[in-house]
């Protein structure tokens, strides 16, 4: 039971990376004082840095849409267990051994699945876009519209890590709250989509990278942080401690950002 809090926590800045190898927390957890940064973590920054010209080192994976799963209808999705209690029988279904990188990654899917909320947070995985829009809407409320916000890439060379430059005055979009969906691992596309309390601020940041990429990157900031666990590689990365600062981080390409409509 001890370690438990600590996972759930960690689990947050875990769903940014979404990598086959890389699904336990622990292994990315505590980098040790003397390894160098896993270049992944090359995601999160501080409100501070949000001024036009700020230059900074920053990861994007580059996602080829063919080579991602496809979302599946809800009726058939439906029709397929999600609960790791029938693995053996998905194994079979999707044809994938059971020592296989498949087989690893579906278990960590079901880990972060169903293992609890920590506090303050609701979540729920969502294996159509039907369920994700339903679970979305109950969150932010049933009759309000729905808004989607994501990374885009407007150009993009093959560097993941690069220096980025904000080119112009980050945009809020306030909003009172959002629902926030990365991409699990799964043979086809299951969504962890979660809403935390507290205050966040939901950004728009247009970047150019030293490569001539161009990115309208989607971020949020987390405006109180005193609650999160101090092992939290946000912390490591940015040298502060619990409570001291906000933690922003960017969402990768695939990651989606539901939040109640603007427009009337
Ligand atoms: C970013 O620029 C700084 C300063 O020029 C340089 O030291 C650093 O290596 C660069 N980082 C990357 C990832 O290119």
């Amino acid at each position: 039971m001890e370690f438990r809090p600590t996972l759930t926590i960690l689990l947050h800045a875990l769903l940014l990376f979404q990598f086959l190898g890389e699904s336990k927390a622990r292994h990315i957890a505590k980098p040790s004082p003397k390894e160098p940064l896993n270049p992944q973590l090359n995601i999160f920054f501080t409100p501070n840095d949000l001024k036009i010209g700020k230059t900074m080192p920053f990861f994007f994976a580059i996602k080829d849409p063919k080579s991602s799963p496809h979302l599946l209808p809800r009726d058939e999705a439906s029709s397929i267990p999600f609960h790791s209690s029938h693995l053996p029988y998905l194994l079979e279904f999707f044809s994938f051994a059971k020592d296989s990188p498949q087989a690893k990654a579906m278990e960590d899917t079901f880990f972060h699945c169903e293992i609890s909320a920590m506090n303050g947070e609701s979540k729920y995985c969502a294996t159509s876009l039907e369920s994700m829009l339903d679970w979305a809407g109950e969150i932010l409320g049933v009759s309000t519209k729905l808004d989607v916000y994501t990374t885009n890439f407007l150009k993009k060379s093959p560097v993941t890590l690069q220096n980025y430059t904000i080119m112009q005055k980050p945009k809020e979009i306030l909003v009172p709250k959002l629902v926030a969906c990365h991409t699990l691992p799964y043979p086809y596309a299951v969504f962890y989509c979660h809403m935390q309390k507290g205050e966040n601020k939901l950004f728009k940041i247009s970047l150019l990278g030293e490569n001539g990429d161009r990115i309208e990157a989607a971020a949020i900031c987390h405006m109180d942080t005193k609650e999160w666990n101090h092992d939290h590689v946000a912390f490591t990365v940015l040298k502060v401690v619990p409570g001291s600062s906000p933690v922003c981080h960017f969402f990768p390409v695939d990651n989606l950002v539901w939040v109640p409509s603007l427009s009337m």
